[in-house]
């Protein structure tokens, strides 16, 4: 049966709400010289600081406020990256809590001369926005449209509570 959308979700006090399409953003860049290993792909630390940037820009979209990272869920890279292709990111808001967003961006690398796109790696990061005063600050809610956001935001439900779940042994096992 089909759900009804939109959608308003969010754990947060702000009445205010932005659809994800609002904040979606992307970004583009070509693989140089200094960015690849002495085999010629791309280090994986170069694509990570293009996606902590891309998400960084979809949340403060989202928040209208500065954002720090707070985590990224693990990444596997599933093909090699190469100099001199064109790596392009999409970043998208799929839940927000009640300070913090969880941000997807797809990877995909591009070879100009053959025209080949591939699909590289996606990543799950956590964005928390920050008040005047430097600390976490509600967020406004997020309206799911499609059916393809429903499906993301079912699925950072998951990987949310999973990701507080193991915070919390972690606290727990350190006994703080
Ligand atoms: C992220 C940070 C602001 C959280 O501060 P805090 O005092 O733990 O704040 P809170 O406990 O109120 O948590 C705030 C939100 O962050 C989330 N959060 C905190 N730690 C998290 C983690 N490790 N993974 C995912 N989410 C996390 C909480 O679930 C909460 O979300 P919610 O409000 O939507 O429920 C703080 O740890 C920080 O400043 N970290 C450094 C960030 C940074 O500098 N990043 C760049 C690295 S160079």
């Amino acid at each position: 049966m089909a759900t009804a959308l939109p959608q308003t979700v969010g754990d947060t006090p702000v009445t205010t709400a932005y659809p994800v399409s609002y904040s979606q953003a992307s970004m583009s860049q070509l693989m140089s010289p200094q960015d690849v290993s002495l085999m010629g792909n791309v280090f994986g630390g170069v694509v990570l600081a293009l996606v902590d940037r891309v998400a960084g820009v979809c949340a403060s979209r989202h928040s209208g406020r500065p954002c720090v990272t707070a985590s990224f869920d693990s990444v596997d890279f599933r093909s090699p990256i190469r100099v001199g292709e064109l790596v392009t990111l999409k970043a998208s808001v799929n839940t927000v809590g009640r300070t913090s967003m969880e941000v997807g961006v797809r990877v995909e690398a591009e070879d100009l001369f053959s025209r080949e796109v591939r699909h590289t790696n996606s990543c799950y990061v956590t964005m928390v926005a920050l008040g005047p005063d430097g600390r976490p600050t509600p967020v406004p809610k997020l309206v799911l449209e499609t059916e393809e956001q429903l499906r993301r935001y079912h699925d950072a439900v998951d990987r949310r509570r999973a990701r507080l779940q193991l915070a919390e042994e972690r606290r727990r096992r350190r006994g703080s």
